[in-house]
């Protein structure tokens, strides 16, 4: 039976109409300038950023935009600057529940996940996962996390090349894991990646159908909380059951939102690091022939490799709750905020010559996990998951290659964590 059917996290009218770009009564425009671009532009190569982002960090750090969904917002690129908007409480995820506030995507942000809140609801939310993904705790994990990626590239070599490297390595070991952890079956795993679409769709898919796949997959999720209820398990989504049945720590909704972000966030981000990374490795041959000799490096090239190919351009919107003076210039109050990770970690102030792909960086303090508040939950277990994929991809493999030239690799621009449509290789 189902306990609860979870309606939360929807889209903006039961009408299924766009939400109109005028900001609330009280919110100021973002400001008086033109908007310098349409957010997010299309990407020409699946490793680079838009140019324009790069120009915009030179010329206007703090800059008006114009959002998919029609909205007006600040686009944020200056290092310092990305760095106070992900950790300053005066850049608020809460202020988006105000009614008309801005939105950055078609589906209604989630009122009860723990992306979506500011503290001191979100510390009690962070509270109850921390532990499960601390690095000891991930460390553990690894003997089954390599487990799995031989078990994967076994059935690579059996099926013989080529073959696209996201469906038969990255996607199914991030979804294993995940699913493992959270007590997930395994076996419904190709729904996860329609909902995964649509969920950080920007306006690619129409409202209403935005909504369905979003109430699938919390229906999902709770058909499969109230089992784990009836049938416990030695699973996070059957603990996180236990705590809110005995302590109250948690509601019926946040209980959904929590198995839905970190079902969705938990594998989507490392197929596109770990994509990214094999294709920077390719075209980056003297690098990738220092890692084979010498796999002791691993672990400092997936720094450079999440620094250059962050999951997406930017983060996830930001309201100023009052005026704030950013390096870059002055963000309004009631403005909505993008900061863009991926142009904070080219910043040539702090990582010289910031394109080259240099595994011998001597300091790397890139923010591809985020930071502050909100900053990934999920990052030792990610680094854990890259460090066994390549370490045991580069050696087995040694004549891997693109199957494809690589300006015919698509970058999915209409997607909030972007991603590599498919990735063919040979070996
Ligand atoms: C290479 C892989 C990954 C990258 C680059 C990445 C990146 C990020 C970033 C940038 C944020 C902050 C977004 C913001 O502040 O707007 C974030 C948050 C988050 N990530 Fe990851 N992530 C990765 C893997 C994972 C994994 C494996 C999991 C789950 C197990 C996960 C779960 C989460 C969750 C739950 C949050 C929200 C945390 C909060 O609000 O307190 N991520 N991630």
């Amino acid at each position: 039976m189902t306990a609860h059917r979870a309606s939360r996290g929807g889209i903006h009218d039961s009408h299924g109409k766009r939400p109109s770009p005028v900001p609330a009564k009280g919110l100021p425009h973002v400001s008086a300038q033109p908007p310098h671009l349409t957010y997010p532009v299309q990407r020409t190569t699946v490793t680079d950023p838009p140019e324009e982002y790069t120009r915009l960090q030179k010329e206007a750090p703090v800059c008006p935009i114009t959002l998919a969904t029609g909205f007006p917002a600040l686009f944020v690129t200056a290092y310092d600057d990305v760095k106070t908007v992900l950790s300053d409480p005066r850049f608020s995820r809460d202020a988006l529940f105000e009614p008309g506030a801005p939105r950055a995507q078609l589906a209604e942000p989630d009122q009860d996940s723990i992306i979506s809140i500011d503290p001191p609801r979100h510390s009690r939310l962070r509270g109850l996962i921390n532990r499960e993904f601390g690095r000891r705790r991930v460390e553990g994990m690894r003997p089954e996390i390599e487990r799995h990626v031989a078990e994967l590239l076994d059935e690579m070599e059996t099926k013989g090349p080529p073959g696209d490297l996201n469906d038969m390595l990255g996607r199914p070991l991030a979804l294993r894991v995940i699913c493992n952890l959270l007590g997930v079956p395994y076996s419904d795993h190709t729904k996860f990646g329609r909902w995964c679409d649509h969920f950080m769709s920007y306006a690619k898919y129409p409202l209403a159908e935005v909504g369905r796949a979003n109430s699938e997959m919390r229906t999902y999720l709770a058909d499969l909380i109230e089992t784990k209820r009836q049938t416990p398990g030695e699973d996070l989504l059957s603990a996180l059951v236990q705590a809110r049945d005995s302590e109250g720590a948690l509601t019926e909704n946040e209980l959904v939102s929590l198995g839905v972000i970190l079902l969705l966030a938990g594998h989507d981000t490392t197929v596109t690091a770990l994509g990214g990374g094999v294709i920077t490795l390719l075209r980056n041959p003297e690098a990738l022939a220092e890692l084979r000799s010498d796999p002791a490096l691993i672990p400092r090239a997936i720094d450079e490799i999440l620094r250059l190919n962050e999951p997406g351009d930017g983060s996830f919107l930001r309201i100023a709750t009052e005026d704030v003076e950013l390096r870059g210039g002055r963000v309004a109050a009631g403005s909505a905020v993008v900061a863009s990770i991926s142009t904070a970690d080219r910043d040539p102030s702090v990582f010289p010559d910031p394109e080259r792909f240099d595994i011998h960086r001597e300091s790397n303090p890139h923010i591809a996990f985020g930071f502050g508040t909100h900053f990934c939950v999920g990052s030792s277990l990610a680094r854990v998951e890259l460090e066994s994929a390549l370490g045991a991809l580069l050696p087995r493999f040694p004549d891997l290659g693109l199957a494809v030239p690589f300006e015919d690799l698509r970058w999915r621009s209409y997607a909030h964590l972007g991603g590599i449509e498919e990735l063919p290789v040979r070996w």
